[in-house]
């Protein structure tokens, strides 16, 4: 058995290189080839393409899911998930959580990989139970980082725990493409020993080495690698699937695509991928090689939101200063992932630090809230003076933060009942209300809010 390939092209790819702003029509246009290639599964859904769907294209997410459900009739479609943030930026009720994954499932999704920022299993519980109960895979992504706590044996416990909560597979999610190839080696050598379930490396190309770090994981026993159809794989994206096909064939990790209907793809993706550097979506740095990510340790978007805040600061000359504090500030907040919304907690705080002359002198909200437990567990423990000298007599949570949460269906669903026509449609108002509201006003053709204000003003 060779091993097996996610292409992420029609999710992670188009979101790491082109804002997710890649329609509904031109995804459509390669899923009846990408079908028949030969793939374990396709990335098509979840991530930053719900939100985007709705507030960039004016596309219903779920319409998407199913269109590409009808077209995509063997391979297995997979979504990424951020547990009780599902595909959201804050935490979930629980009744959300699964009702999410409930309508996710039946409108088409086969793999869940659940994950969460601070690898805090806490926040993935629901989202797994909820999986399992509507018959979907669950695959626990671990959050990979660097950092004292995060060696090998904390992955492997960290699995071991993910394997009893009931994964049917585990994935290492390089976010911020700094795995090196020997480090490959050792933790899925050693996870290989510990985890009976399937395991598979999610990496990007953006430092350079994701070639040879997923190698080393294929020769340490990894199962399933995601890659992403060359015209949408590279720079911020993961490296290329044909690459792999290439260097694989005919060895015991032969992937078995067929290359043919890999090239008919990829012939139309180039079109649509042209179309948008020309448009300007897809700026030719996202597809350069930036290795200042393995020097500092910083994700490549964190990197151009630092200069993009100097800049504006007009303190670009402070960038050296800032890079040096940035491992600082995550020392203080015990050693979070630098992925979504830490990296822009620790990256803000650094810039502050920074200008401000003074640590911590100024603080934002966000940095406060995780700091009285509000995001879940800080991978190490924090310093009880440094907590206190930012969040004084506050109160600090250790309790999972959902279990403040009450349900909110119901609630949502009679609020909006004269726009909602499905239960899905209650789903984007509970994750985006505003962009949800208006989207579906839109869609079903119904009056905008001023209008309504102004008949109800005349009705008086
Ligand atoms: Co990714």
């Amino acid at each position: 058995m060779g091993i097996k390939i996610v292409d992420t092209a029609l999710r992670d790819g188009h979101q790491s290189l082109m804002a997710t702003r890649v329609t509904t029509p031109e995804l459509l246009s390669v899923v009846e080839d990408l079908d028949q290639a030969g793939y374990y599964a396709l990335e098509v859904w979840g991530g930053a393409t719900f939100d985007a769907a709705m507030r960039f294209l004016n596309e219903d997410p779920w319409d998407r899911l199913r269109e590409i459900r009808a077209k995509c009739k063997k391979t297995k479609l997979q979504m990424l998930l951020r547990g009780q943030n599902l595909l959201g930026y804050k935490n979930y009720p629980d009744d959300i959580v699964e009702k999410f994954v409930q309508k996710s499932i039946e409108n088409g999704i086969d793999i869940i990989r659940v994950f969460d920022a601070l690898n805090d299993v806490r926040n993935l519980k629901c989202a797994i139970e909820a999986t399992k109960k509507y018959g979907g895979h669950c695959q626990v992504a671990l959050s990979y980082t660097t950092s004292p706590v995060h060696t090998v044996d904390y992955y492997v416990n960290l699995a071991k725990e993910a394997e009893e909560l009931g994964a049917d597979s585990i994935c290492i999610k390089d976010m911020a493409g700094v795995m090196l190839p020997e480090a490959a080696f050792e933790l899925f050598s050693r996870l290989k020993k510990t985890i009976s379930v399937p395991l598979e490396l999610h990496g990007h190309s953006t430092a350079g080495v994701a070639g040879m770090t997923y190698l080393k994981a294929i020769e340490a026993g990894v199962d399933i690698i995601d890659t992403a159809l060359s015209p949408f794989s590279s720079g911020t994206s993961q490296p290329p699937t044909e690459a792999f096909q290439y260097a694989l064939a005919g060895t015991q990790y032969d992937p078995g695509l067929r290359l043919e209907v890999l090239d008919r793809a990829a012939e139309k993706l180039s079109k649509i991928r042209d179309k948008y550097l020309e448009s300007g979506i897809l700026k030719p740095k996202a597809l350069t090689v930036n290795p200042n990510i393995l020097k500092y340790q910083v994700p490549g978007g964190m990197l151009s939101n630092l200069m993009s805040q100097l800049e504006a600061q007009g303190a670009m000359d402070r960038f050296e200063e800032v890079l040096k504090e940035v491992p600082r500030v995550r020392k203080d907040l015990g050693y979070p992932p630098l992925v979504t919304p830490l990296s822009q907690m620790v990256g803000t705080q650094a810039v502050l630090n920074v200008l401000t002359g003074k640590r911590y002198k100024m603080v934002p909200k966000e940095v406060n809230e995780y700091l009285r437990g509000l995001y879940g567990k800080s991978p190490a423990p924090i310093d009880e003076i440094f907590r206190r000298k930012i969040i004084g007599d506050a109160e600090v949570i250790t309790h999972r933060p959902a279990d403040d949460l009450k349900p909110q269906f119901k609630e949502l669903a009679d609020k909006y009942f004269d726009i909602v026509q499905s239960e899905e449609d209650v789903l984007s108002c509970a994750l985006f209300e505003n962009v949800a509201v208006k989207f579906l006003k839109q869609k079903y053709g119904l009056e905008e809010d001023e209008v309504i204000e102004i008949n109800l003003i005349v009705g008086e």
